[in-house]
């Protein structure tokens, strides 16, 4: 009772030093609409709140003014004719060159209707084996950068005739194919508890690495639209892998790309902090991450994502399965995955170092009540009530039961000794590079990947004159630099050998003259690096998706886009 005449008293208090303040502007407000009828009144408010409302939507945006300001600029520069005439004909050129390349100068015919008859078995396969020739990269001898990431012929054996058996099946249908829903469940839960995974850690199985990140991107992403963010942001490395961009492209997640120490390459935590707002959805570490396989410091990630009770995903796609049998095959890490309270979620590849047939990922969460997040049901359809875990409707069951299989037939000693060899072979490649002169490596390795530049020389003309012998390297940018990634095929006697001899005569034959200019992939990765105007990177990138599906060359002239 006391208290409510206290309130009241308290309340009266306010009004009174409010009640003169109010006086004087109502007064105010009075006087200056003084001789305006009242419909003025209303047309110049509303008018006021049109402009205020739209200037507040131009000036923040997803991106910046300054970022709109420079591509508004170079729209209209590209608007001039003789820029416009000038980018046309260097698009043209790059699409025939490009189309030249696939089609090896047009020395191939391709099949461009269904045949009448189908073929016989025996023709079937003596064209496939013409295919084959086409191939000139030959990744059994290990000249490849990851890409195939074991090759053993026992493996695509026991593939193929897993394969086989569930060619049909399909985990869309879950009560026709039991079977294949019992394996996917026990992939699942043997990768959560290779990274630690408590009773409530779950997940599921994707088509690849880039579908595992897309669906953690959209589960937190759904866990911020729940807690009342209307624009919810993800503070990502510039390492990390493209697939948050494109996650972001997808699902409209602002994406803020966080540096790394230029010396370590490990993600600079102080700014990830710094840019950690009330909208932040998530935060992303990679262990370890593709450029240049350094491990961010998801310790302190992992901290972050505690204190502000943010979701912190790894993503594992790469080194899934090195990193958690690397204490085991004698190469301790710090902690880096479900061990670390804060952190939610982990993607792992088993095409990579899994050994599994390509199409297989898992995404993994550290408790049920987060996978929610990620599922789609649409219960309204016509067609029944429709529910997926991942983005796929239909799937491949003999992918999921190849993979199971693969796992199972390698076992824990099996991966605990190819990540052995792996980072032995990895430590032999990278103390080579380092005694190499005219060559560094960035940061300190700890995985399978070996990131190395120059200082004094464009090292796309070592990636370029390696591609000459038959090697095929990743070229990296931002900064200029290459990358081997080790996987079993360099293992073998003498690869690793055969590669440092090969880099070691090139690069002294670079030096020879260290300023030589650069042709080939190198002279476009370098001036692609160079070009302000991202958007014209992004267009002689489509000729080469276009050209992925090229069938000979375009029976329609695709000059200045006006055809396309
Ligand atoms: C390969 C890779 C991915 C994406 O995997 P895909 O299977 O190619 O879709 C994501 N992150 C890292 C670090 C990778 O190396
Ligand atoms: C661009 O296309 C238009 C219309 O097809 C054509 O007239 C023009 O010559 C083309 N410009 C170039 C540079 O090819
Ligand atoms: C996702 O995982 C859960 C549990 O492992 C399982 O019940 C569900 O069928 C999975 N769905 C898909 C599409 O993988
Ligand atoms: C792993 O390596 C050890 C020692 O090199 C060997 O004895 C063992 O047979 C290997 N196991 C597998 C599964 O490859
Ligand atoms: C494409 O252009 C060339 C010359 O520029 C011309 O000879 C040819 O007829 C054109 N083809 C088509 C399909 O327009």
């Amino acid at each position: 009772m006391a208290d409510e005449t206290k309130q009241q008293q308290s309340l009266q208090q306010l009004k009174d030093i409010v009640q003169p303040y109010f006086e004087v502007f109502r007064l105010y407000m009075n006087d200056l609409c003084e001789g305006f009828e009242p419909w003025q009144i209303i047309i110049v408010t509303f008018g006021l709140t049109v402009v205020l409302v739209w200037l507040k939507e131009f000036l923040f945006q997803d991106e910046s003014l300054l970022e709109r300001a420079k591509k508004f600029f170079f729209r209209n520069v590209r608007r001039l004719p003789m820029v416009k005439a000038r980018i046309a004909a260097e698009i043209e050129k790059t699409r025939n060159d490009v189309e030249d390349n696939f089609n090896k100068g047009g020395t191939i015919t391709y099949m461009k209707h269904l045949p009448k008859q189908g073929l016989s078995q025996e023709k079937l396969f003596r064209l496939i084996e013409d295919y084959r020739q086409l191939a000139d990269v030959n990744w059994e001898k290990g000249h490849c950068s990851g890409t195939v990431y074991s090759g053993d012929p026992v493996l695509t054996d026991i593939a193929t005739k897993v394969y086989g058996i569930f060619a049909w099946s399909n985990p869309l249908h879950s009560d026709v194919f039991p079977d294949v829903r019992k394996m996917e469940a026990e992939v699942v839960r043997m990768c959560c508890n290779m990274f630690h995974g408590g009773p409530d850690s779950c997940g599921n199985m994707t088509s690849g690495g880039t579908e595992s990140i897309l669906m953690a991107c959209k589960t937190f992403r759904d866990r911020a639209y729940e807690k009342g963010i209307k624009f919810p942001e993800m503070l990502v490395p510039v390492t990390a892998h493209a697939a948050f961009d494109k996650a972001a492209h997808a699902f409209r997640i602002k994406i803020k790309h966080i540096p790394v120490d230029s010396f370590t390459m490990q993600v600079d935590v102080d700014a990830m902090k710094k840019a950690i707002s009330r909208n932040t959805c998530m935060l992303v570490g990679s262990a370890p991450g593709f450029p240049h396989g350094i491990m961010d410091p998801i310790e302190e990630i992992s901290k972050l994502g505690v204190k502000y009770d943010i979701p912190v995903h790894v993503d594992s796609c790469l080194g899934g399965f090195l990193v958690p049998f690397m204490d085991k095959a004698g190469f301790p890490l710090a902690p880096f995955d479900f061990r670390l309270p804060g952190v939610t979620s982990i993607s792992a590849d088993t095409h990579k170092y899994g050994y599994a047939p390509k199409g297989s990922s898992v995404v993994l969460y550290s408790n049920k009540n987060i996978r929610l997040y990620q599922y789609f049901v649409a219960p309204d359809w016509p067609g029944g009530i429709y529910a997926t875990a991942t983005l796929a409707g239909s799937r491949a069951g003999a992918i999921v039961a190849a993979c199971w299989a693969t796992m199972v037939y390698i076992g824990e000693q099996g991966y605990i000794n190819s990540t052995r060899q792996i980072i032995q072979t990895r430590q032999y490649i990278e103390d080579g590079l380092r005694q190499i002169e005219g060559l560094f490596v960035y940061g300190k390795p700890s995985v399978s990947v070996i990131g190395f530049g120059s200082l004094d020389f464009n090292i796309y003309r070592l990636s370029d004159m390696l591609t000459s012998k038959g090697w095929n390297l990743n070229a990296l940018q931002f900064p200029s630099s290459v990358h081997l990634c080790v996987t079993l095929l360099h293992t073998k006697p003498g690869v690793a050998d055969h590669f440092l001899q090969e880099v070691r005569q090139c690069t002294a034959a670079i030096l020879k003259d260290p300023n030589a200019k650069c042709g080939g992939m190198g002279a476009i990765y370098g001036m692609a690096q160079s070009i302000p105007d991202r958007s014209l990177v992004s267009e002689m990138v489509h000729c080469f998706l276009d050209g992925t599906t090229s069938t000979g060359p375009s029976t329609s002239n695709m000059t200045n886009g006006s055809t396309h």
